[in-house]
């Protein structure tokens, strides 16, 4: 019995506290992208001449520079346009991302941005 109540509190405090959250990867930043970027940012229509439709575009950034910087979501004027820090706000159209959409793209630049083969490469 002792036992069994010792397995039910541990059960609730592992569900409780998790641990960190994990290190988003490019296939969570790419569907957020899919969803809400790239009907204007992509090979035909390159707002602000930036692609988010592959990795190397958003990378690569726009006609200005850079818009993401490995480790530094703060310092992303990709986040920077989500969150309305810079304006205009993106996505140019419709609702604002949700929180947690920007939370995807904010770790994924926390991670270092993991490309498409995963954890092991990234843009540092
Ligand atoms: C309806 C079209 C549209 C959508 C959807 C859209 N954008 Fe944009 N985006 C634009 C236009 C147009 C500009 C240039 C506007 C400006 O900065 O004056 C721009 C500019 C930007 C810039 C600034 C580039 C720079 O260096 O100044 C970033 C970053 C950006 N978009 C990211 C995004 C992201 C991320 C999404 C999806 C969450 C998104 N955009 C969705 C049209 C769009």
């Amino acid at each position: 019995m002792r036992s069994a109540i010792f397995m039910v509190t541990a059960t609730l405090l592992y569900l409780t506290f998790p641990g960190p959250a994990p290190a988003e990867t490019w296939t969570e930043a790419t569907a957020v992208f899919q969803e809400r970027c790239i009907e204007c940012h992509q090979f035909s229509i390159r707002s602000a001449g930036l692609r988010l439709d592959t990795f190397e575009g958003v990378l690569a950034g726009s006609s200005l520079g850079r818009v993401v910087i490995p480790g530094e979501p703060e310092a992303s004027e990709l986040i920077n346009r989500v969150r309305g820090r810079s304006q205009p706000r993106m996505p140019l159209t419709g609702p604002p991302l949700t929180e947690d959409q920007i939370l995807v793209l904010e770790r994924w630049i926390a991670a270092g941005l993991p490309g498409p083969e995963g954890g092991a490469e990234s843009a540092r």
